[in-house]
């Protein structure tokens, strides 16, 4: 179980302006193996949410727990798939998706099996020996999401995951993903821009708004698994969307005009 409690993140402005805001008392519960999808307007503070989880961001007030137990730092349960990739320049592929691995003293063999397993898995094979320079955005985002799923980690942690990548590659991840994550029972905390994505994945969608940056709502989504692509036509696939990107909208109407 993930618990965050009273998270408040600011930081700081440079140019004499008031610090940014970026988490203003955020309270969520995340039961074990569930997914659960962020959704809310840039800058809301979904990846200083998901950082805070990880243990990258110092909160300046409240806290995170895991089973329990207050984040600290990073730890060998969770695994991170970063919106900018955070690739190793210097390492190839097959370097980048083993990473948490070595971290975790496996062996060569069972590095490079693993990884493989991986690289095939978002459908990179063949660009095993490539350097992150080599490949295009949503190659590099893909090698990323390897590198996270192949550590096996109880909690994973994905910031907008399919963001660089086409829609046939995204719809296929989609897919592919969700038949992996049902079958291992991870917890899984997904940030997405998109409301279908959120509908599709989620158990529950916590909707956040910027200004403050808060949770204004969590919806449940009550629609069975598995799902596959024939959801969408379901009425209640529909109703939920619909219903969220009302919030959105409401959202953005009421943020003061730059
Ligand atoms: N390291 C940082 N230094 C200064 N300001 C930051 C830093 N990281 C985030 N911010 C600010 O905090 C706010 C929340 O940022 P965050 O990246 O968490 O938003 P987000 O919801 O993930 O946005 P997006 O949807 O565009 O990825 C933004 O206003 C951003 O400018
Ligand atoms: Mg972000």
């Amino acid at each position: 179980m993930i618990e965050v409690r009273g998270a408040r993140k600011s930081y700081p402005a440079y140019d004499g302006r008031p610090p940014v805001v970026a988490l203003g008392g955020v309270d969520l519960t995340i039961r074990s193996q569930e997914f659960v999808c962020i959704l809310g307007p840039s800058g809301c503070g979904k990846t200083t949410l998901l950082k805070s989880i990880m243990g990258l961001v110092r909160l300046d007030d409240g806290e995170v727990c895991i089973d329990g137990e207050p984040v600290k730092g990073p730890g060998f349960d969770r695994a991170m798939v970063f919106q900018n990739f955070a690739l190793l320049p210097w390492a190839d592929v097959t370097a980048n998706v083993a990473f948490g691995l070595d971290l975790r003293g496996k062996s060569k063999q069972e590095r490079e099996r693993t990884a493989h397993e991986w690289i095939r898995a978002v459908g990179l094979t063949g660009f095993e020996r490539h350097y992150p320079r080599q490949l295009s955005g949503g190659m590099q985002q893909r090698v990323g999401l390897a590198r996270a799923l192949a550590v096996d980690p109880k909690i994973l942690l994905m910031d907008e995951p399919f963001g660089a990548v086409d829609a046939q590659t995204r719809r296929l991840l989609q897919e592919d993903l969700l038949a992996r994550i049902d079958l291992s029972r991870k917890t899984v905390v997904f940030v997405t821009h998109s409301m279908e994505e959120a509908v599709l994945l989620g158990d529950r969608v916590v909707l956040m708004t910027p200004r403050p940056s808060r949770i204004q709502e969590v919806i449940t989504v009550d629609l069975a698994r598995p799902r596959d692509a024939n959801v969408e036509k379901d009425p209640r696939f529909v109703e939920l969307k619909e219903y969220l990107w009302q919030q959105l909208r409401a959202m953005q109407a009421s943020e003061p005009r730059q």
